[in-house]
This record gives structure tokens, C-alpha cells and sequence, in this order.
């Protein structure tokens, strides 16, 4: 065991990137992902995607992962350590962990939502309806009060009940236990997608480019998927990043996250569009398809049962290690700079995030009628991270290190003080000095004017 970083952050480089993979990868990439892929036309979106994601998700990714390591610390601290004499930057910190909040609040929503299903799934009970009663059933659930509550506090207090044990002995172990299984579970899943008659169709959606599809609109979107699934502009690979070694590669680390995360995404394509054509529906039907589509296909297949009970376990498996990583930026924050103890740190916020995340649960059904600028509370928190947090967030994290810490500095951190050789090194910097603030601010703007 080497000095005390050992003891403050992840054991492994295989742990950090399981544990940074396990963030990334969520309900961003089974629910989100495929149908913002169904929405807007299929393969030439994966395209313009997977561009996204490796010119510009990964350098802004790296940027907020030095962010972490230089400084060894949470948040607000990170901002302190780095720039001493500038306090307005510590802003960003508060923006982080603001917008951890608010994203872990109505994204333990729909987390919640995959426990019920597992209930619905494992006892028999979507087994034989027709379409419109599985519809009817996912608005009867989402409308109500108790149950949605419900399965978010037992998705909280499993979040919490892991941050408690530490970093190494809760978020490490778990996730390296957790991501595995996710794993195998897709992978049977896409079997059973592929091998159904008329899954040709869904391959060619997914794969074959059609460009025309490709409007304003899906260029926005691609680039705002590629933020929220990579979890880049709101403090979470700040935090994870503080606990990464210091002779680890980070642009390896990145690659390996980023690589993952785009895997599993194409694999949900994989796993869900082929099924979704072999039985005729449509995939384009927004935010319920894994909810409502899903279970039909599931209905129709041979094995159903048994494979949709494995999907949301996948599902539940994927959320939990993404909240894992939101819940741990404020603790992190709390035990650093308040000098709370993880235990109630963990608690004390779980707490608060159930006060604020019962209000977008509840604005599905009795809160459905309150609505600011036009959008449902739940609405409004997913709205204001992904359209403004998120892209704020990435923005200033690139102006950080492309103009505010020393190049050098930033050299060394890529280089682990010169004992690699950082090659990309100059691609990287000039994407992180201008095409990537240019190519947020963009986004930004076209997002608050959309
Ligand atoms: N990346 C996660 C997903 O794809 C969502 C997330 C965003 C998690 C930000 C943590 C922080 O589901």
C-alpha cells in the first residue's frame, strides 16, 4: 500500500473505471438512449453521437476528471484548492453539487420506477394483457402517490445504504460486483432480441445511416445525450476523479469510460429495437417505450417471464450505480467541508433529496396540474440540468483548464509529471481551449432558445 491516497480514494485503476463506468452508465443509456435514438431516425444519430462522444465528451470529460485529481478534493473544495486567489470560481462548485441534487431528485424517480417493475414483472402481472391495459397499468402506477414514493425511498436508502460503506468497501466493491452482471444480463438480452424472427428490420433502423433524418433539433439533442450519459458538467467525475490514483493514465481511464458507456448504449439499441420490430410496434414512442412497448414484446415473446425480469434488473442495476455516483458528490462535500460523517451525511441528504424528489414523483399525478414555464416539476428539474446545469457545467470546466490553470499544469496531470508521454496532448489542449467551449456555448444557446 502506497501513502494515503490509497486509503482516501479507489484501490484500483479497474476500480475507478468500474465505478466511473457504473456512473456513466444508467438509465441515460437503457431508457434515454434508445428512444431519443427511436425519435430522431435511427443509425445517422448513433453516427453523430458516437462523434460527439469521442471528439468532444471525452476531452471535456478529462478536463473535469483533472479537476478532481489535482486538487484531491470535493466540489467546493477542488475549486478553493486550485484557485486560491480566485473565489468566483468556487461558484462552480456550488453549480455542481446544486445540480447533483437536482438531477438526483427526479432521476430517483424513474429509478424507482424499474423496482416496481421488477415486482410487476417477477409475479406474473403484465403476463397476458393486451396493449392498451399495459398502458393503462404504467399511467395507474405513475399517477398514483404511494407507490412511486414508495419505490424512490427504498431506491434512496439502497443508494445511501452503499455510500455509508465507503469508497472502497461500498461504491468499489459494489460496482465491481454490480457492472459485471449488467454486462451478462445485456448481452442475453440482445441474444434473445437478434434470434426473433424479423429482428432484421431493427438492425438495419439502428444501423443503417439515413442522413436526411438528421435536422437541427437531433444535432442538439445527440450533443445533450452524449453530456448527461457520459455524466459530464455536474461535479460527479470531479468527485470520482479526487479519487483516482496519481500514476493512473487518465486519458486511458477516459477512454475506457467513455468507450463502455457508448457499448452498452448500442447494445440497448441492440437489445430493444430488433424486439420492438418483430412485433410491430413503434420506435418512436418517446419516454415510455422501455415501460409500455417493452412489456408487450416481452408479452409476446417465448421466455418473456424470464427476460423481462432480467431487463429491469438491468435497468435497477444501471440506475443504482449512476445514483451511487450522485448521491456521493454532496456526502463528499458534507464530510470534507462540513465534517459530517459519511453516515449522516448520506442520510441527512438522502433525506432532502426525498423531500424535493416527492414533488417531481408526485407531478406525474397529484402535482400534474402545477407547472412553471409550462413544465410538470419533474419536467422542469430534467429541463433545467440537462438544457442549462449540464452544459454551464461543461462549459466552465473546459474555460477552466483551457484558460485558467497553467498549461503546464495541466500537462503534468496528463502526464503523470512526465512519466507518460501524453502525445494527444496538443489536440487536446486546442479542443479544450476552443472547439469545445465554442461547440457548448452553441449548444447552450440554441438550447435556451429552442
Ligand atoms: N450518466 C447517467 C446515465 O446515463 C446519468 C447521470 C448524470 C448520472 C449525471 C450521474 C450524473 O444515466
Amino acid at each position: 500500500m502506497e501513502s494515503t491516497n490509497n486509503n482516501r480514494g479507489f484501490s484500483s485503476n479497474l476500480g475507478a473505471i468500474l465505478a466511473a463506468t457504473g456512473g456513466a452508465i444508467g438509465l441515460g443509456n437503457i431508457w434515454r438512449f434508445p428512444y431519443t435514438v427511436g425519435e430522431n431516425g435511427g443509425g445517422a444519430f448513433i453516427l453523430l453521437y458516437i462523434a460527439f462522444v469521442f471528439l468532444l465528451g471525452v476531452p471535456v470529460m478529462m478536463s473535469e476528471i483533472i479537476i478532481g485529481r489535482r486538487s484531491q478534493k470535493n466540489v467546493i473544495g477542488a475549486f478553493r484548492t486550485l484557485a486560491p486567489q480566485h473565489k468566483g470560481w468556487i461558484s462552480m462548485g456550488v453549480l455542481s453539487l446544486v445540480a447533483a441534487l437536482v438531477i438526483y431528485s427526479f432521476y430517483s424517480v424513474v429509478a424507482g420506477w424499474t423496482l416496481n417493475y421488477i415486482v410487476l414483472s417477477s409475479s406474473g402481472q403484465l403476463i397476458g394483457k393486451m396493449p392498451a391495459e399495459i398502458s393503462q397499468m404504467f399511467a395507474d402506477f405513475t399517477h398514483g402517490s404511494f407507490w412511486p414514493l414508495f419505490y424512490q425511498f427504498v431506491f434512496l436508502c439502497l443508494t445511501a445504504g452503499i455510500i455509508i460503506l465507503g469508497v472502497q468497501k461500498g461504491i468499489e466493491k459494489y460496482t465491481k460486483i454490480l457492472m459485471p452482471i449488467l454486462l451478462v444480463l445485456m448481452i442475453l438480452m440482445c441474444i434473445r432480441s437478434l434470434t426473433l424472427d424479423g429482428a432484421r428490420q431493427g438492425i438495419d433502423f439502428l444501423f443503417k445511416p439515413d442522413f436526411s433524418k438528421i435536422t437541427g433539433n437531433s444535432i442538439l439533442e445527440a450533443l445533450g445525450q452524449a453530456l448527461f450519459s457520459l455524466s459530464i458538467g455536474m461535479g460527479a467525475l470531479i468527485t470520482y476523479g479526487s479519487y483516482i490514483q496519481k500514476q493512473d493514465n487518465l486519458f486511458t481511464t477516459s477512454l475506457w469510460i467513455a468507450g463502455a458507456d457508448t457499448f452498452i448504449a448500442i447494445l440497448s439499441g441492440v437489445a430493444i429495437f430488433p424486439a420492438v420490430f418483430a412485433f410491430g410496434l413503434s420506435p418512436a414512442s418517446g419516454p415510455s417505450l422501455v415501460y409500455e412497448v417493452l412489456p408487450n414484446v416481452f408479452n409476446s415473446m417465448p421466455g418473456g417471464t424470464i427476460f423481462a425480469v432480467g431487463f429491469f434488473v438491468l435497468l435497477t442495476i444501471a440506475a443504482l450505480t449512476s445514483t451511487i455516483s450522485l448521491l456521493e458528490v454532496p456526502v463528499l462535500w458534507a464530510v470534507e467541508e462540513l465534517h459530517w460523517g459519511r453516515r449522516k451525511a448520506a442520510l441527512l441528504i438522502s433525506l432532502a433529496v426525498f423531500i424535493i424528489g416527492a414533488f417531481c414523483a408526485l407531478s406525474f399525478g397529484p402535482l400534474n396540474h402545477v407547472t412553471i414555464f409550462g413544465l410538470t416539476i419533474f419536467g422542469l428539474c430534467d429541463h433545467l440540468t440537462a438544457i442549462y446545469m449540464m452544459p454551464i457545467g461543461a462549459l466552465l470546466f473546459t474555460l477552466f483548464i483551457g484558460w485558467y490553470l497553467p498549461k503546464a499544469d495541466v500537462y503534468d496531470e496528463l502526464s503523470n509529471s512526465g512519466q507518460l508521454k501524453a502525445r494527444y496532448f496538443r489536440v487536446y489542449y486546442f479542443i479544450v481551449r476552443y472547439i469545445a467551449p465554442l461547440a457548448l456555448l452553441n449548444i447552450l444557446i440554441a438550447g435556451i432558445l429552442s
